[in-house]
């Protein structure tokens, strides 16, 4: 804990004092003891919130009525906030398996954030459904692949923040300065140099690529004492689809939520590459990839796309890659709402669903409750690897993106 003191405005202190109520008053709270721990001299306001822990496999009954003694207590969002994937499709999920009684706990999570006045879009992808800031705007976001997309790609600030801080927030549209809020913690301590070029599939992705990229200098990150900020060179090109997949894979398996790439990114250029060096070889890519493939494919029963949620160009693609063919096995496409309408409106998700692949909207392949349903994940997320893995005991293979769909054709 800092001896510096956390100061408090006027108007925070009024907060803090119950004077807009016990659900701001807490909220407030929560924000100060965070402040202290890290050594904040003040409150900043922020533009935009997202929040992460929103399954009800997650938050459990503990957790759900927490968010309802917020919401009677006159919670409410002061800035535009956003949600994570839940546990299911809102709308469709029993066409998912999912049962009744799970669907009518997360319904009701759902509903205490919609009373708060939280836009309940249930995306990791927020950039891509309306909540996005822009550079050296203030934000509070929750969801580690997507802070990390909003600090090096976007060049926002935020810290990562769990749930009940990006909520606490939320209700009170401030944040304690500290970490990459501030200028000095934003400098980039290792370099990183790719001496490998990222091979893309038949239609032009590399996200499988990024993902293994992210394993490999995540893990290297968290090799070190310091966690240290990367300047990564030697990427020539990157597309929105493959830095998403890198953000979820560098922030996975490195805890990173900041990174700078050369010409790419929009603070790179005003650093110098650190002294300090990593390198990144063909056979570290290579070898990065197979420690996530640890099963023979024909034992492949679910194949999943949209670790993060899928882009409208990622569903064009897929649906270009399905017309007029069927599915043999348990085939998720998880995206967001919004851009599941926009998939409807160009006709892409009838000939998706026409092969008998499913739309799991508002959701994705690892905060679902799906443990023990399947054994072997194919996906093109090195992400979705690691916590299929982790969390659900399955095996898994990463392949590029078209294979992938292939796999779920063979
Ligand atoms: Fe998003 Fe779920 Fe992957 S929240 S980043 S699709 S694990």
């Amino acid at each position: 804990m800092s001896d510096e003191a956390l100061v408090l405005s006027e108007a925070e202190q009024y907060v803090l004092e119950g004077g807009s109520g016990l659900a701001a008053r807490k909220a407030m709270q929560i924000l100060v003891a965070l402040g202290k721990i890290y050594g904040a001299r003040r409150m900043i306001p922020v533009s935009s919130v997202q929040i992460a822990g929103v399954s009800y496999a997650n938050l459990g009954e503990a957790g759900l009525q927490f968010l309802d003694e917020l919401a009677e207590g006159g919670g409410h969002c002061r800035v535009l906030t956003t949600l994570n994937p839940a546990g299911m499709d809102i709308e469709n999920w029993q066409a998912l398996g999912i049962d009744a009684e799970f669907a009518h706990q997360q319904q009701c999570v759902i509903e205490a954030f919609q009373r708060m006045g939280v836009v309940t879009t249930c995306t990791c992808t927020p950039y891509l459904s309306g909540n996005l800031p822009h550079f050296g705007e203030h934000i509070a976001w929750a969801e580690s692949s997507a802070v990390c997309f909003a600090n090096s790609v976007i060049g926002a600030r935020t810290n990562r923040e769990g749930g009940p801080s990006a909520l606490a927030a939320a209700l009170t549209g401030v944040t304690p300065e500290y970490g990459y809020h501030l200028d000095h913690e934003r400098q980039p301590t290792l370099s990183v140099e790719v001496r490998a070029s990222l091979e893309r599939d038949s239609g032009g992705s590399a996200t499988q690529e990024f993902g293994a990229l992210g394993k490999l200098i995540g893990e290297r990150l968290q090799a070190m004492e310091l966690r240290p900020v990367p300047y990564i060179r030697g990427v020539s090109r990157a597309s929105l689809e493959e830095l998403k997949s890198f953000c979820a894979s560098l922030a996975t398996f490195g805890g990173a939520a900041l990174f700078h790439m050369q010409g790419i990114t929009p603070e790179a250029s005003a650093y110098t590459a650190p002294t300090l060096t990593y390198e990144v070889t063909r056979a570290g890519l290579d070898a990065a990839r197979a420690e996530l493939t640890d099963g023979d494919v024909d034992a492949a029963d679910f194949v999943s796309l949209g670790c993060p949620h899928l882009s409208i160009r990622e569903i064009a693609r897929l649906a270009e890659l399905l017309a007029g063919k069927h599915v043999t096995k348990e085939f998720w496409i998880t995206t967001a709402r919004p851009v599941k309408q926009i998939a409807d409106q160009k006709g892409y998700s009838a000939v998706i669903e026409a092969s008998g692949a499913k739309f799991a909207v508002d959701t994705c392949c690892v905060v679902a409750p799906i443990e023990g349903r399947f054994k072997l994940l194919v996906t093109d997320s090195a992400k979705a690897c690691y916590y299929a893995y982790a969390k659900n005991h399955f095996k898994t293979r990463l392949l590029p993106f078209d294979e992938v769909v292939r796999e779920a054709l063979r």
